[in-house]
């Protein structure tokens, strides 16, 4: 092991680790200060679409049952205008097993780090990936260790991230759990380099092949129940390798034209790292403080280059209040008989609002459902957000105020999404690119590769980067 541990000393090192810690040189990608060859890394995972199916299939991962939603379709029908209401279904990927579509991300990453070799896997992850690389790790007989920002300074931990790290424990991980702040990811360097662990990250190809296995399955399981794709697909959306994966496993199965919506609670005006805000917010991930960060700036993950680019995909971004989705958890329960957790009902939210504008002929997949239990439940948060000064009460939802006002839907017709300007988040990526790189020209292949991270035309990505004064070499 190197010598220094101080927190600038193990940061200097951060690109020898990761690239031990995953076998994988990310330099051979590079195309310039901007550009990098995103298929090309996607391709070098080595798997194909079928090869992953197999992997997954093997430790009961995915086939996960496409259900639909009689009940809540019919209530959407009441509140829709006359022939409105597409029908709605949801993949129940709580079947999975460590309870989440995370399973199918791990499964993958934990036979690459078997196959390389390494002895253990480490993950930082708060959610539900640490259970499911510890499910993965048990199953392979590999070691493993999570980290976890879990607590606020005053050592109260968040009971969503609490169940998490019990469930993990239960699959045999390691679980370090830390206070909230910069120092989760020197704590994971220092940890791949005193075990020499693969690094399971979230973003990594592997981590984002294994979810494209769930669009695939989407696609391929409504085109069998009803003749045709679906015409729309609705993904909770945080650090974006869910949209990601199941937008390419979608374009891989010939749903070409289905619409690919992303949805987040909205927590706008609270802020992740802080210690103050930490324990404020009710939803631990689908929300906007991962959503639009991570869209906007892919590559501020724990990987030099970030496998899960949204907007490259997303055709439709909409946000729903922390109510309207504890009021859509319990009429998942009451209506079709199945208590899920939140991540996905954040998706089930947004779609009880979209398919009031989809013709009733029209298909609407929600495409997960995640396991709840003990701190995941909204009793445990609504009684938590109480406890930490926060106002829970019926009313308007749009009375709504992140950290100060849960207020719950009186009726369904009080659900609405709110639409969050793609072309704002589009602009945001090329400041983002020009500001962390310092370009002062960018090349032609470079603009071609800015259209493609943000899936607009060379007009729009000119005229950024033009306000941004940065001159386009021919
Ligand atoms: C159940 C569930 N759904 C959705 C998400 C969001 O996925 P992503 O971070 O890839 O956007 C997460 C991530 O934490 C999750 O655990």
């Amino acid at each position: 092991m190197s010598a220094g541990t101080s927190f600038a000393a193990v940061m200097s090192r951060r690109g020898e680790i990761i690239s031990r810690a995953l076998g994988l040189d990310y330099s051979r990608f590079e195309r310039g200060p901007l550009a990098f060859d995103y298929e090309g890394m996607m391709e070098k995972t080595g798997y194909s679409l079928e090869e992953v199916r197999a992997i997954q299939r093997d430790v009961g991962v995915g086939y996960t049952p496409l259900l639909e939603l009689r009940n809540i379709t019919e209530l959407v029908r009441k509140v829709s205008p006359p022939g409105k209401g597409a029908r709605i279904f949801v993949k129940d990927e709580a079947s999975n097993p460590s309870g989440s579509f995370k399973a199918r991300r791990a499964a993958l990453s934990v036979y690459e780090a078997q196959r390389k070799g390494y002895s253990g896997v480490i993950a930082a992850t708060s959610g539900n990936y640490g259970a499911a690389v510890a499910s993965q790790a048990c199953l392979r007989g590999l070691d493993c260790i999570i980290v976890q920002e879990l607590f606020d300074s005053r050592m109260v931990g968040q009971p969503e991230i609490m169940e998490k790290g019990r469930k993990c424990e239960a699959y045999g991980a390691e679980v370090v759990q830390l206070t909230v702040g910069p120092e989760l990811f020197y704590m994971m360097l220092r940890l791949l380099e005193e075990t020499d662990y693969f690094n399971a990250s979230l973003y990594t190809p592997y981590g984002i092949a294994g979810i494209e296995t769930l669009g695939y399955e989407v696609a391929e399981q409504v085109h069998e129940r009803c003749d045709r794709y679906p015409d729309v697909v609705v993904v909770t959306h945080a650090g974006g390798g869910n949209l990601t994966g199941t937008a390419r496993g979608l374009r891989k199965a010939g749903a070409d034209d289905t619409e690919v919506v992303g949805a987040s609670v909205d927590l706008s005006g609270l802020h992740m790292a802080s210690d103050e805000d930490f324990n404020r917010k009710s939803f631990t991930t689908g929300h906007t403080g991962f959503g639009v960060p991570f869209a906007t700036w892919p590559d501020r993950a724990d990987v030099p280059r970030n496998a899960a680019r949204a907007l490259r995909y997303m055709d439709r971004y909409v946000l729903l209040h922390q109510g309207e989705v504890f009021y859509v958890t319990e009429l998942l329960a009451v209506l079709e008989g199945l208590e899920r957790g939140p991540a996905g009902n954040t998706s089930l939210a947004a779609a009880f609002a979209l398919a009031q504008e989809m013709d009733q002929e029209e298909i609407l997949v929600v495409q997960e459902t995640e396991y709840t239990g003990a701190g995941k439940h909204p009793t445990a948060q609504l009684t938590f957000a109480r406890e930490n000064g926060v106002q829970v009460r019926r009313g308007d939802p749009a009375e709504n105020v992140p950290g100060a006002q849960i207020v719950i839907p009186e009726g369904p017709e009080q659900i609405e999404v709110r639409d969050f300007s793609l072309d704002r988040m589009r602009k945001s990526l090329i400041r983002n690119a020009v500001r962390h790189t310092g370009v002062e020209e960018v090349s032609s292949p470079e603009v071609d590769f800015l259209c493609e991270e943000i899936n607009r035309d060379r007009n729009f990505v000119t005229a950024a980067l033009c306000e941004l004064q940065v001159a386009v070499k021919d």
